[in-house]
């Protein structure tokens, strides 16, 4: 599935960005399940807004639970100084996770891909272990950014492992906050990590290397239907989004079973719900 070309590009550059891996009828069917999802959602009581700027509120007891479940996390904007929405409800949640794969069949379907299996070998994943799945909205207007990161800091395993698969549902453009990457930073060490130290969620730094400056980054303007493979230790960010339509994508993140994962790391599954594979 990956050729000597591709492989090359991979090691060099962290990332691989191949287009029409999926045909239009599964991103339309990602995103009717998606919307469905997000209208049966009751926010009450449970209402988390997320923000990767404000990481103290990841705290929020709904993160934690979302591990093993299908949870909706709101926008910061969507929610007025009264906690009240000041957008539709379908328009002001920001991402749905983070057990899709394993709890809901539409998005089982989409993830278990034999090719996908094939592409995790390729890249080093003997035993490959589908531990998180997010559907992101990024909405019209008020999706946020997400600052630059690395999908190490909250898959952390011995020796690194993890890689992320980033499905375009709809067309990411510049404006409408699409990825952007640091081609080859995976090279460099993992800044900082996600942990849970007796249940307080907090983001330790590990390593002072700056983020890299716009010189050294490249955005990802991709069509809907394109897969985006990352490195766990690519640096990656989006930006806002500053368009009238919503920006989905979805992403699954798998590590190598033969890896140690970390006990710290904030997502554990529970008993009897252990990660499967592709298969
Ligand atoms: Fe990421």
């Amino acid at each position: 599935m990956l050729d000597s070309d591709l492989l090359s590009a991979w090691q060099r550059d962290g990332f691989l960005v191949l287009p029409d891996f999926k045909p239009p009828a599964a991103q339309a069917a990602l995103r009717e399940r998606s919307l469905a999802i997000a209208a049966a959602h009751d926010p009450g009581e449970l209402a988390a807004v997320f923000s990767t700027r404000d990481r103290t509120r990841l705290a929020d007891r709904a993160l934690l639970d979302s591990a093993d479940q299908v949870h909706c996390f709101f926008e910061e904007d969507a929610f007025d100084a009264q906690g009240r929405l000041v957008v539709p409800k379908a328009q002001a949640i920001n991402k749905i996770g983070h057990a899709l794969h394993d709890r809901d069949p539409v998005f089982d379907r989409y993830s278990r891909d034999p090719r996908l299996a094939s592409l995790a070998c390729a890249l080093g994943l003997e035993r490959p272990l589908l531990l998180q799945s997010m559907l992101i909205f990024k909405q019209p207007r008020i999706g946020g950014e997400v600052v630059w990161h690395q999908d190490a800091s909250f898959l952390a395993t011995e020796p690194q492992s993890g890689i992320g698969f980033w499905f375009a549902i709809e067309d990411a453009t510049l404006e409408n906050g699409c990825l952007w990457v640091e081609p080859g930073g995976q090279r460099g060490p993992l800044r900082e990590r996600y942990v849970n130290r007796d249940g307080r969620l907090a983001m330790e730094p590990l390593d002072a290397t700056p983020w890299p400056d716009a010189a050294r980054t490249q955005p990802l303007e991709v069509a809907a239907g394109t897969l985006v493979l990352l490195h766990g230790l690519l640096p990656h960010a989006s930006g806002p989004n500053r368009s009238a339509q919503s920006r989905l994508a979805y992403t699954l993140h798998a590590v190598d079973g033969r890896a140690a994962y970390s006990p710290l790391n904030w997502l554990q599954r529970g008993a009897g719900f252990a990660p499967r594979g592709f298969a």
